[in-house]
Parts: structure tokens; C-alpha cells; sequence
């Protein structure tokens, strides 16, 4: 096998594991023997344990004396319960490691190399490093930022529109756009609505595709009044996955009380000036319970007032052949800045058809400062 293949499968592994590994890097790892022939691979396991080189080196199919290692990150150089990877790897007869990118936390930046290399080892780091940090985006938002990477996504008629003027947004994009965006959810550790969007649309949020209902995110309410109805699916479904208030400290003690002995987690934020929820503060606390992914799924005020802050890193948009008019709500409501720049805040880097719709992802131009 060639040795930028094999770096590519152990890359594959890694996509694969995206939305079911906690608050663990989702990581690919592929063992070639001296021959350069395929003796192993494997991908983080569930909830991020083992790690894919402890699975990897436990499955060889034959010896693996003078092999190589490729791994789409390095190799950890703490491990709680077991012998850190990078001890595994040195203790296994691997002779080379090649490296896609180092780990952003300290525990192992840079300690997993200096194992490998103590034992002995070469070490080539770098190969498909962007691709790799691209994978892991969230985890490395979660560590180098101290808050989860965040998606905005967007269900729109061709004008921009998400409901029409009773607010009513059903069915705006067609059955396979629906199904990818539950996708979307399972790729995702935690999605985030509006109150108004609670109100009008009675949404469940969970994963509904076949054998993915397991990975449902965590979802999260903006609800400064502690409107939400004690009937709503939401908390119908509190058997499924979790549900976050975001709320002020002034919200009534007793609905507070009420929704706590249902099973709702009621997190307090700071408002600000003009009384609405610093969502920053909410964003650090996600990250403080390991959540590296967040998919914002609207309404048009919240997606404003993320945009306002520059606090979207992907947009989503899923657009129908429908025109709602001037009356419907707009994607995104008013933007509480003060002037309108009309530079590009986003770039295009796909898009396709989903039978009658058209699916993008735009990317923040700023996103890949921050590695
Ligand atoms: N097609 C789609 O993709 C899609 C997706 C979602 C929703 N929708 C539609 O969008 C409509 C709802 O959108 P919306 O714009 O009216 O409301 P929204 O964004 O769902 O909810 C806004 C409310 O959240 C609360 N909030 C608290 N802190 C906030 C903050 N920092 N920034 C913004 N909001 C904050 C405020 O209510 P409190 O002051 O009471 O806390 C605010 O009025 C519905 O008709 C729904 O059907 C469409």
C-alpha cells in the first residue's frame, strides 16, 4: 500500500467517527508491516475509548516487527485508565509513525512525538495535516478558542425567507433535504433553537434516520423568559436526549423549579445592554461540558445576533424553489451592527443538488486562522 493511501483510509476511519466520539477528537489509524502491506485499522471507539492505535495495535493480523504507523493525529501521550498510544506504538516493533497533525491540548502537544522519537522511532509529521484539522475542527475550536465550532443552518425559499408571515415553516425544502439535515444532527453534539421557534414549530430536534437516533445532540433552548411550554416535544422526548435552557437570572424561580424535577438543565446567562442573552458565555459553558460541534438551527433573531458577533464559522443552506415574499420572515432578522460591510464574510466550498433543492456550505473566511 502506498503511503500517502494509507494516510487517506486512516482519514476515512476518522470522518466515519465524527458525531459519536464525546468530546474526543474523532481519530483513523492504519498498520503497514515492513513489507508496506495493510495489517490493521481502526477509528476511535464510542464516547472517544479505546483510542484508534489502542484498537488498531490489538487487531494486527500478523506481525508488525519494523512496520509503519499512520495516524491522523498524534498519538496521546496521557492515557487515564491504560498506557498512553505513543507507549503502545513504541512497544509494538513499529518502526516509523507518520503524523497528519499534533494534538492542540497540552497533555499531549508535541509529548506523544517526543515519546515515539525517546523510543527510537522516526517520526514525519504533516502529511494531509489541513485535511486532518479540518475533520477535527470542533475539538480543536473546543481546546484553542474555549468554545465549539458553530454551524448556522439554514432551511430558505429562493428569497431568503424561512417561514411565511404566520410563521409557519413546514415543508419549505423537500424530503432528502429533510434527511440531511437530520444528518447534520448526527454530526453534530449539540443543537440550538430560538424560543420563537420552540413556540411555533414544536420541533423534537433529535436524529430521526434509521439507526442514527442514538446520536440525537443535546439540545439547546435561547429562552430569556422561560416561555417554553411544559407540553412541548421537547421535554416529550427528554428520554431521548438532554435539554439546555439558556435563560437570564431574573427568569421565574418557579417554572425554573418545574422544568429541573422534569430533567432540564437551566443555565443561567448574563443579558446584555439590551437585555438579550450574551450567547458567547453560553458557547464557553458548552465547551466547559465537551461539546466540540454546534449546529444553530434558527430562528432568523438568533442566527442575527451570532452573525452580529461573528460567531457563525459555517453556514448550511438548504434552498427550495419557493418565493415567500417581503412578509415572511427572513433568515436572518435584523443585524445589530452598526455599518454593513460588503466584503465577503463567507466563501462557497460546496454545493450540490438534493433532488428539487440546492444544498451549500459556506465557510467564515477568518475559520482557518485560529489553528
Ligand atoms: N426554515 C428554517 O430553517 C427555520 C428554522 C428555524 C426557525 N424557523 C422559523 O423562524 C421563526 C422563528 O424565528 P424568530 O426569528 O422569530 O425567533 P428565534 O430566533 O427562534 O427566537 C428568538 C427569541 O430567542 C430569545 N433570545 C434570547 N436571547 C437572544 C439573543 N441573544 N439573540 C436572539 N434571540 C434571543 C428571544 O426571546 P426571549 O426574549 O423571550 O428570550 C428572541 O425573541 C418561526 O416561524 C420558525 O418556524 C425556520
Amino acid at each position: 500500500m502506498q503511503m500517502l493511501a494509507a494516510m487517506r483510509s486512516a482519514l476515512s476511519l476518522a470522518q466515519h467517527g465524527i458525531g459519536i466520539c464525546g468530546h474526543n477528537p474523532s481519530v483513523g489509524c492504519v498498520i503497514l508491516n515492513s513489507d508496506m502491506q495493510l495489517v490493521s485499522s481502526a477509528r476511535t471507539g464510542y464516547n472517544g475509548r479505546p483510542h484508534a492505535e489502542q484498537i488498531a495495535l490489538k487487531n494486527c493480523s500478523s506481525t508488525i516487527n519494523g512496520g509503519t504507523a499512520f495516524v491522523t493525529l498524534e498519538p496521546c501521550a496521557h492515557n487515564y485508565k491504560t498506557t498512553s498510544c505513543a507507549s503502545l506504538i513504541v512497544n509494538s516493533g513499529i518502526k516509523k509513525v507518520y503524523i497528519a497533525c499534533l494534538d492542540p491540548d497540552k497533555r499531549t502537544s508535541g509529548k506523544g512525538i517526543s515519546i515515539l522519537k525517546k523510543g527510537g522511532l522516526e517520526v514525519f509529521l504533516g502529511m494531509y495535516e489541513s485535511t486532518a484539522k479540518d475533520l477535527n475542527r470542533g475539538f480543536f475550536s473546543r481546546i484553542i478558542r474555549e468554545r465549539p465550532q458553530v454551524a448556522l443552518k439554514v432551511a430558505s425559499s429562493l428569497d431568503g425567507k424561512i417561514a411565511n408571515p404566520n410563521g409557519n415553516s413546514k415543508w419549505i425544502t423537500g424530503e432528502l433535504a429533510r434527511r440531511h439535515g437530520h444528518m447534520q444532527r448526527a454530526t453534530h453534539d449539540a443543537v440550538l433553537v430560538g424560543i420563537n421557534t420552540v413556540l411555533k414549530d414544536n420541533p423534537t430536534l433529535t436524529c430521526r434516520i434509521e439507526g442514527l437516533e442514538k446520536q440525537s445532540p443535546i439540545r439547546i433552548i435561547v429562552d430569556s423568559a422561560l416561555s417554553i411550554p411544559l407540553a412541548c416535544n421537547l421535554i416529550k422526548t427528554l428520554d431521548k436526549t438532554p435539554v439546555y435552557i439558556w435563560t437570564s437570572k431574573k427568569s421565574d424561580e418557579n417554572k425554573k423549579d418545574q422544568l429541573n424535577k422534569l430533567g432540564v438543565n437551566i443555565i443561567e446567562l448574563t443579558q446584555d445592554k439590551a437585555q438579550k442573552l450574551v450567547l458567547l458565555e453560553g458557547l464557553h459553558i458548552l465547551a466547559n461540558i465537551g461539546i466540540n460541534n454546534l449546529l444553530v438551527e434558527g430562528g432568523g433573531k438568533v442566527a442575527a445576533s451570532l452573525l452580529s458577533k461573528d460567531l457563525i464559522d459555517k453556514l448550511f443552506l438548504y434552498r427550495s424553489g419557493v418565493f415567500l415574499g417581503g412578509d415572511s420572515i427572513s433568515s436572518v432578522s435584523k443585524l445589530d451592527i452598526q455599518k454593513i460591510s460588503l466584503e465577503k464574510k463567507f466563501l462557497r466550498f460546496s454545493s450540490r443538488e438534493l433532488e428539487d433543492d440546492i444544498f451549500e456550505e459556506w465557510k467564515n473566511v477568518d475559520l482557518d486562522k485560529f489553528f
